[in-house]
Formats: structure tokens, sequence, C-alpha cells
């Protein structure tokens, strides 16, 4: 996007785990209120890229740029604490708090001018949470962690928020509730990365595109430009 600054710059990031390296090059922009899909077949390192953005896994070469800021070498809670949320593979509740607790654990009141997620926002978007409010994390289904997790990323008031896997492995009926929920916090100005095997709902909803295949960002465009070439699909996405 001309003229704008990206709010998160990934630039020749090459990261792994001890000395398997897995990133040989990711190089990925978001702009404010953009939501940007990442994709590529299993194993190309997607969480790895999320991972290393989040300083969970160290950054060995490159670059990372957050609100004109280097992140790269930052611990995680201060990354998180800039304003990227995150909802992990594999959602990662607490399994022994509560719903509630799970919900106010990491959150944050806002540090910028959006108006604050809270915890009866965060029951607007989920609903179906707050008749849960005083299970344990280990006493919900799939799609209910996912919305406490994004719940829960939602409390820490981010700007850019991250979810691996936004659907994975939840019943068609819960993933509709996802997209719908996501789809709000669109029209509300978040900026959103994205993993998903969905490629149809990737493409209505976001504005750009990046496919990394072995490390690597071999692509990225908009949704027009994905369309327009059915060999990505073939080439980097069929299974
Ligand atoms: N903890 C780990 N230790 C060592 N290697 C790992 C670890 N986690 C992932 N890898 C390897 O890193 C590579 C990239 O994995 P990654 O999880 O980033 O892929 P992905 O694109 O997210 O795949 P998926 O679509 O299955 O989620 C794979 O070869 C994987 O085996
Ligand atoms: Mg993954």
């Amino acid at each position: 996007m001309k003229g704008q600054t990206p709010l998160l710059d990934v630039q020749s990031v090459q990261a792994g785990y001890g000395v398997s390296q897995v990133l040989f090059g990711i190089d990925l922009k978001i702009y404010p209120g953009q939501c940007v899909s990442l994709q590529g077949r299993n194993g190309m390192g997607k969480t790895t890229t999320i991972r290393t953005i989040m300083g969970e896994l160290p950054c060995q070469q490159g670059q990372i740029v957050y609100a004109g800021q280097r992140i790269d070498k930052l611990d995680t809670f201060r990354i998180a604490r800039l304003g990227i949320g995150l909802v992990p593979e594999g959602r990662q509740i607490f399994p022994n708090l509560t719903v509630w607790e799970n919900l106010i654990a990491t959150a944050r009141k806002p540090t910028h001018g959006t108006t604050g997620w809270d915890q009866t926002r965060v029951l607007s978007l989920f609903p179906r949470l707050g008749e849960r409010m005083r299970n344990f994390g280990n006493q919900l289904s799939g799609g209910e962690q996912q919305m406490l997790a994004i719940g829960r990323a939602l409390m820490t008031n981010p700007k850019l928020l991250i979810l691996d896997e936004a659907t994975e492995g939840l019943a068609p009926v819960i993933r509709e509730e996802i997209w719908k929920a996501l789809d709000v916090l669109r029209a509300d100005g978040l900026s959103i990365l994205i993993t998903d095997k969905n490629l149809k709902q990737l493409l209505e909803r976001c504005d750009h595109h990046y496919i990394v295949e072995k490390g690597v960002c071999v692509w990225h465009g908009g949704t027009a430009d994905f369309v327009a070439d059915p060999s990505l699909r073939q080439r980097y996405l069929a299974a």
C-alpha cells in the first residue's frame, strides 16, 4: 500500500529449531487494517514464521519491525505487550482455569486509541462463552476453546491479531461463527494475519496473500491476482 508504513514488516527472516533451519527467507508486510493470509502446504513453515514473529523462536537472520520498532530480539511477553495478540495452533487454553480466568489471565487495558476489549465485549462477540464462564478450559468443546483463545487474545487489546489455523478441526457451523467474528474484527479496523486450510474463506476476506514453500515466501499478491492464477494452487497448495 503506497505511502503507508507497514504495521508489521518481516524482512528476510531465517529461523528454525536448534540446528534444524526451517525458515530461509520470509518476507511479509501487514499494513494497518489489512487482513492477510499466510498459506502453504503442511510443514512449509507457517507456524514457525508465526512463532518467530512472537519471539518464541530466535530470529537468526533478518529483522522484524513492528510499529516502527525492531522486535526480533524481544521476549514474547514484550511483543505481546506492544500489541500483537496470538491465537496459537492447538489453541493452548489453560485447562485448569475457568473461562473467565482464561480471559483475564493476560488481559490488558488498551494503550492506543481504539475502543477497548473487555469481558462484556468478548461475550457479545461470542455469547456462547457467557454460558460457560464457570467451566474449566478442559470442559470446553474445540469450538468453544477457539472462541476463548480469540477472546483471550482480544483481551490484550492487540493492534494485530494472528490466528494460526483459525478453524482447524471445528464443525462447519462453528467455523462459520469464527469467520463471522473475524469479519466483525476486520470491520472494526483490526489488522489480522490468518493461516487456515479453507482457501475460499481466505479469499473472501483477506486483502493480501502470502504463500510459503520450504521456508521461503514464494508468492504474494492481492486476491484478484491470486484468483487470476490457478497454477498457484496447483504448485503450492494442492495436497
Ligand atoms: N518443535 C520442532 N522441532 C523441530 N522441527 C520442527 C518443530 N516444529 C516444527 N518443525 C519442523 O519445521 C517445519 C515447518 O513446520 P511448521 O509447523 O512451521 O509448518 P506449518 O506450515 O505450520 O504446517 P501445518 O500446515 O502442518 O501447520 C516442518 O518440517 C516441521 O517438521
Ligand atoms: Mg502450522
